[in-house]
């Protein structure tokens, strides 16, 4: 008898333990508790490969099977540039919502823009797999996912239900990355195709010519190249008949060399010349750091995550010297805290851009580089996020 009561008690202990447990863990993912991601569902969500978690990170933000942070920007995060009004500089880089399924998703957990792509003109599959790699001991990724896209036609769709929906306005600061197919013949053309199909429905237009995973793609960063695109794709949007001129940016690579970086700010600021809106710093990286201590780091693609961090910062740093802080910059690479996001935005950066952190910390990290930027700015005096922009150049 007195067993029995024993083995009641023991069975009403682990149903109140696991109840308690269970109510907890619930807890911990309604409110987006840091730790919990970091420690416990991104760790779940490494079992699984990372291509497949990729799409069903996709499929949970489509389907918003996901709670809406409390945290409410300050103001102190809001910015207006391009005549667009950010109510935070933190965005989400291209390549993780490459078809436009998520939008509305992303800007719920608290992005205040979200750029897709690289689109494509015409879909195409993309690398064969696997493509995407987590280097795990490093805090970085390697992708060569090589454009795989639903295409032109299949995206603008998806844009253009979203702004129905929203009669009014869309409420969402959206992006979108022009790419190229693989088998294109005029590299140009394709993003001209891309400027004239994709500027009345977004905000802001990017020339991805950095991507590591296309071939010859990088080549059009060259002085010559260089300047033919972007007298195309500017020359396109300026004869497109809209009231208003949908910002163009170019995004470029962090492994250019001193001389490439003065070619490029030279074509950028070349008086009575088209102009582009904005630059991008940085795309991943090809470049793979001796002190990276992953297995996998030498699968061939590009390197993003903690190893870039440094490398785009001086790349803001010098191209937001070389361009004389004439042209707004969106900084990315390696962000995952406040304090990195701070950094680029002293070195130069309007705005700046997260992927590969959300590998590793999930969807609460930006919540968290949010709370802790507007802490740092605070702390040193600044009202605004604008006036940190470029903080760096005026002390050196
Ligand atoms: C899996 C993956 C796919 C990417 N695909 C694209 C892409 O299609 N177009 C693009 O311009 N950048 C792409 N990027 C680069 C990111 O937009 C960003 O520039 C880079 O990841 C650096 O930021 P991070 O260190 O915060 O990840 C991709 C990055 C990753 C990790």
């Amino acid at each position: 008898m007195l067993a029995n009561l024993f083995s009641k008690k023991i069975k009403f202990l682990a149903i109140v333990s696991c109840g308690t447990c269970a109510a907890y863990c619930e807890f911990c993912f309604y409110t987006s508790e840091p730790r919990f991601y970091k420690n416990f569902i991104m760790p779940l969500v490494h079992k699984l490969d990372p291509e497949t978690s990729h799409l069903l990170a996709i499929q949970v933000l489509k389907k918003k099977l996901i709670s809406v942070p409390k945290f409410k920007d300050p103001p102190s995060l809001r910015s207006t540039l391009w005549d667009l009004e950010f109510d935070n500089p933190i965005g989400l880089a291209a390549g993780f919502d490459k078809h436009g399924e998520a939008i509305k998703g992303l800007h719920k957990i608290g992005f205040g823009f979200v750029e897709i792509g690289s689109v494509t003109p015409r879909p195409q599959l993309g690398n064969p797999k696997p493509r995407l790699f987590r280097l795990i001991q490093d805090n970085a990724v390697i992708n060569r996912y090589g454009f795989n896209s639903d295409g032109h036609d299949v995206v603008f769709e998806r844009l253009e239900a979203l702004s129905k929906d929203d009669m009014t306005k869309r409420g969402i600061i959206i992006g979108v990355n022009l790419g190229k197919n693989k088998d294109s013949a005029d590299s140009i053309e394709d993003f001209v195709q891309g400027v004239k199909k994709f500027a009345p429905v977004a905000d802001y237009l990017v020339i991805n010519i950095s991507s590591p995973n296309t071939k010859g793609l990088r080549l059009l960063q060259q002085r010559k190249d260089f300047a033919d695109v972007i007298d195309k794709v500017v020359e396109a949007r300026n004869k497109l008949c809209m009231k208003h001129k949908t910002p163009i940016l170019v995004k470029i690579a962090p492994d250019l060399s001193v001389e490439a970086k003065q070619d490029i700010a030279a074509v950028l600021l070349r008086p009575g010349k088209p102009r582009v809106d904005g630059i991008i710093i940085s795309n991943s990286t090809i470049v793979r750091p001796p002190d990276l201590q992953s297995p996998l780091s030498t699968e061939e693609g590009g390197l993003t995550g903690a190893p870039l961090k440094k490398m785009s910062t001086d790349a803001i740093k010098a191209m937001y010297g070389l361009t004389k802080g004439e042209i707004p910059i969106i900084g990315v690479g390696g962000i995952s805290s406040g304090a990195d996001a701070y950094e680029k935005i002293r070195a130069g950066a309007s705005l700046v851009q997260v992927y590969t952190a959300l590998v590793y910390q999930g969807f609460p990290v930006i919540t968290g580089i949010k709370k802790e930027l507007a802490e740092l700015l605070k702390k040193d005096g600044y009202r605004l996020v604008h006036e940190a922009v470029g903080a760096d150049h005026c002390i050196e």
